[in-house]
């Protein structure tokens, strides 16, 4: 079949230098336990755009960027089963080694060998990207490209929402109304929390989680002094997460969401850990959650979709990454067609 393909595709390039082109490169060749996959719909993210402006750990560049991506299979390695030609798919990025002691103890995240698509091997801004067969999910076609997308994004939260160690009847607050934060409150609904406030600065953001179905959205200078059992900070601001610390209740959770830069330092006060019997729990990336997370997309597509609000050609990776910067859009999302 790649015979029936040209030798060479189009790909998006971001170089050691900060600077993104497009050129034309070799078609990935795919071994015998990985799909070769046609791009339909890719995300971008905050790391992407730390991969462009300041450099990302575990960067191999230049690297074809593109990590929250669906698209079709056209393409199987010889030892592939479950998969065919034609399969929609969606791609959990995280290419892990399997053998390290992370990987044996069930924590595929924090591998010593983590190897994600997109970062440390090539990404899905191009005509075609090379996959492992474990790392991609059949999804169903009527679902859509870009809320299969959105999925990759989505198992992060429901790990997040697994390490506060448990949501419902609880009253939760999340910090920040981007597709981080705005997903947590859906979920964090789904999952019968007795209560959820979603905070964000931005009027825009509020008036979003309001159109979504997060009825109790405020800014954080109107959060009052309520308490609650499970605080998100899903912002990634020294702000947001200084005034998490103090709205946990007794006995409660706080959750780092946000990816602070890695020099960053945040004051807190030792006493309030230890008089409320605080825990403070990281989260990072979506651990084993893409399966749970495909079929949860399937629950939540209503509310998601207008999470989606822009979407570019991919061939304009350098437009979508300052439409995405300006911060007006949730979650902007580049297409394949030509
Ligand atoms: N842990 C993970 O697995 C994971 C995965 C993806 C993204 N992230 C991180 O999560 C964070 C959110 O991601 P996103 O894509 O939603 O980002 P985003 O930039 O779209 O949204 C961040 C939101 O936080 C708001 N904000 C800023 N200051 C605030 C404050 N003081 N209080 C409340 N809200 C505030 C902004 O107005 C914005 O709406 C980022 O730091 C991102 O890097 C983490
Ligand atoms: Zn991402
Ligand atoms: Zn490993």
């Amino acid at each position: 079949m790649t015979s029936q393909r040209t030798k060479t595709m189009r790909a998006v390039q971001i170089a050691q230098d900060h600077s993104i082109r497009v050129i034309e490169t070799d078609m990935p060749s795919i071994t015998a336990d990985e799909v070769l996959v046609k791009p339909c719909s890719c995300g971008i993210c905050g790391t992407d755009l730390h991969i462009l402006h300041h450099g990302f750990p575990g960067t191999n560049y230049p690297v074809i960027p593109g990590h929250e991506f669906s698209g079709h299979v056209v393409e199987v390695g010889r030892d592939v089963v479950g998969l065919r030609e034609g399969d929609f798919v969606a791609v959990d990025p995280n290419v892990t080694c399997g053998i390290c002691r992370w990987c044996k103890m069930g924590r595929p995240n924090l591998c010593e060998k983590l190897t994600p698509i997109g970062v440390g091997r090539p990404g899905a801004a191009a005509d075609y990207v090379a996959t492992p067969a474990r790392n991609s999910f059949l999804v169903k076609e009527s679902l859509g490209g870009g809320l299969a997308a959105m999925i990759e994004p989505l198992a992060c939260v429901l790990h997040a929402i697994e390490s506060s160690l448990g949501i419902t009847g609880k009253d939760v607050l999340v910090f920040g109304g981007g597709s981080m934060g705005l997903l947590t409150a859906i979920v964090s609904q789904l999952r019968g929390a007795n209560r959820v406030v979603l905070a964000d600065p931005a009027p825009g953001k509020l008036t979003i989680a309001n159109s979504v179905g997060v009825p109790e959205a405020v800014s954080p200078p109107d959060l009052g002094s309520d308490y609650f059992d499970v605080v998100f900070e899903a912002a990634g601001a020294k702000a947001a997460l200084t005034q998490a610390i103090d709205l946990v209740q007794k006995t409660g959770v706080l959750v780092q969401v946000g990816v602070h830069d890695e020099h960053e330092t945040v004051p807190f006060n030792p006493f309030r850990i230890y008089e409320r019997e605080l825990r403070v729990i990281g989260s990072n990336s979506c651990a084993d959650k893409f399966p749970e997370a495909v079929d949860v997309m399937s629950d939540i597509a209503e509310q998601a979709r207008p999470l989606i609000d822009d979407s570019h050609p991919v061939w304009n990776f350098d437009a979508a990454v300052s439409d995405m910067a300006k911060g007006q859009t949730i979650k902007t999302q580049l297409h394949f067609k030509n």
